[in-house]
């Protein structure tokens, strides 16, 4: 079912953000058949752009960024008569009168009450007073229509972003508020759920007694990619751990909900990050570990080091890698570690999930059997490979009994076109009203909470060493040692 009639205003409107991935977005959705029958999308930015301009600037950005190749070409026309530009000043009162305008000039087109939403894709320090305009306008009181959709960074720490869940809970109802963490609309990441809630085989033995540790990895190939000015101000720890990983930690650990209801699920995984155990500041040595990338080669090409990328500090001490050891002090997970990692120009992109099982309890086989043998390992590939591996014992054909270890792999394959990205299943929710795979205030102050103590050690002692790793590399041989101390390494992931 489609959703009812819906404006998009997108503030940031000649940004990259639009460019790269909410147009695209936005247009798959529309061949996919899940845009309302009435909608319009509205630009808003400063550049000035004639709306002909303005769709033709973002029809190189969906050639260049849409999962659909060429067969999609057909319907350029259909899709950008819904897309106009508004030039408009963000810091004149004034102008926001024309948002209004435009609003009931649809209206009466349409003869409905449409749902209005406001996307900021803006710098983070223009979100408050945007927000605040917004906040004033009449429209904004219609708490079941009216959204503001709010991008990433939220906050620049605990004490940040609570000043802006304030400022916001003062001006919209938390149920007007999504706030985006793009991982959580990944189609991998949503299966989580599926793969641990739908089946009977999993669920029994998720817990301490059966599971040794759980790594998570969320390693980039890409450096930059001209972001020096945003990424120097927030390093690896803020970019991927607070939001991302920690929100793939929180499906990996919560415990089932009672319903698919937006609160009951966003409770689960709150009271996960609420049971992470508290890293003390005389312990961040010991559970965390930071890198920072020097020059180098990567994949045949040479690169430029941290320090020397664009609108990066000379002496940066800012990381680019980062790897944590996090304990879940519940019942399910007393004594588990969590390790966790990221960094940019590692040698391979590979988001994945690796759940350890532990030993079985004897081991009765002749001792040959043992050579090849491995404990029982869940792989749950998030990208670029979307997959999920069980890799078990089995026996060698033959007449001696030897084991080996053997994959069961089910992968999506062949779906590159067909699975939906992430902001397609995040735009089509905020049309729908369904915060579910939004970030709720509490959870997002809860998430900085977690990693408060090692920001606030790294900011008040200086690295020795960086930069500590080479490109095309795994990180910091600190990130090794990190997990060698408790008798694992960390598993990269072998190509299905
Ligand atoms: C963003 C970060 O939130 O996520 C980027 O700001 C990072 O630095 C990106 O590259 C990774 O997203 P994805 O979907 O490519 O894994």
């Amino acid at each position: 079912k489609r959703p009812p009639a819906s404006i998009l205003f997108i503030f940031g409107g000649s940004g990259d953000l639009n460019y790269r991935k909410l147009t695209p977005a936005l247009y798959n959705l529309f061949l996919d058949e899940w845009m309302p029958e009435h909608f319009a999308i509205v630009g808003i930015g400063r550049t000035e752009y004639s709306n002909e301009n303005y769709r033709s600037h973002l029809q190189e950005g969906i050639t260049k960024f849409s999962r659909r190749k060429a067969e999609a070409n057909g319907h350029y026309k259909e899709f950008f008569d819904h897309v106009n530009y508004l030039q408009l000043d963000a810091g004149d009162v004034k102008s926001y009168q024309r948002i209004a305008e435009y609003v009931q000039t649809k209206e009466k087109e349409w003869g409905t009450h449409p749902n209005v939403i406001f996307y900021l894709a803006v710098a983070p320090q223009l979100v408050p007073s945007i927000a605040q305009e917004l906040g004033t306008l009449n429209l904004c009181k219609d708490k079941s229509t009216t959204r503001i959709v709010i991008e990433k960074p939220f906050g620049h720490d605990l004490a940040s972003a609570h000043e802006l869940n304030d400022l916001l809970s003062g001006l919209f109802a938390e149920e007007q508020i999504f706030r985006i963490d793009h991982y959580l609309g990944k189609e991998t990441v949503q299966n989580i759920l599926a793969l641990r809630f739908a089946n009977a085989l999993f669920e029994p033995v998720w817990n301490r007694h059966y599971i040794d540790h759980i790594q998570i990895t969320a390693a980039e190939s890409v450096g930059l990619e001209g972001r020096g000015g945003y990424y120097e101000h927030s390093g690896a720890l803020r970019d991927m751990v607070q939001n991302h990983i920690l929100q793939l930690m929180c499906m990996v650990a919560m415990e089932a909900p009672v319903s698919f209801d937006a609160n009951e699920i966003r409770n689960k995984k709150v009271d996960v990050l609420n049971a992470i155990r508290p890293i003390k500041k005389e312990d961040v040595h010991e559970s965390a570990v930071r890198g920072q990338y020097g020059a180098g080669w990567m994949k045949g090409k040479q690169v430029t080091g941290y320090r020397e990328e664009k609108g990066v500090d000379p002496v940066s001490n800012t990381e680019t890698y980062a790897a944590v050891k996090f304990y879940v002090d519940n019942w399910r997970w007393q004594g588990v570690p969590f390790y966790v990692r990221t960094g940019k120009l590692m040698h391979q992109k590979s988001t994945h999930i690796t759940i350890q099982f532990k030993d079985a309890p004897t081991f009765a086989f002749p001792s040959e059997a043992a050579e090849s043998w491995r404990s029982n390992r869940l792989t749950i590939s998030i990208q670029p490979e979307m997959d999920i591996r069980i890799r078990f014992q089995a026996k060698r054909p033959g007449q001696t009994m030897t084991l080996d270890p053997v994959n069961m792999t089910f992968n999506y394959e062949g779906s590159d076109d067909h699975t939906p990205e992430a902001y397609e299943t995040l735009l089509l929710d905020v049309m729908e009203g369904d915060a579910t795979l939004f970030m709720r205030a509490d959870q997002v102050e809860a998430a900085w909470k977690v990693i408060m103590p090692i920001l606030e050690t790294w900011e008040n002692r200086t690295p020795q060493d960086f930069p500590n790793y080479v490109p095309d590399s795994w990180g910091p041989e600190d990130a090794d040692a990190l997990i060698a101390r408790d008798g694992h390494s960390w598993i990269n992931l072998p190509p299905a």
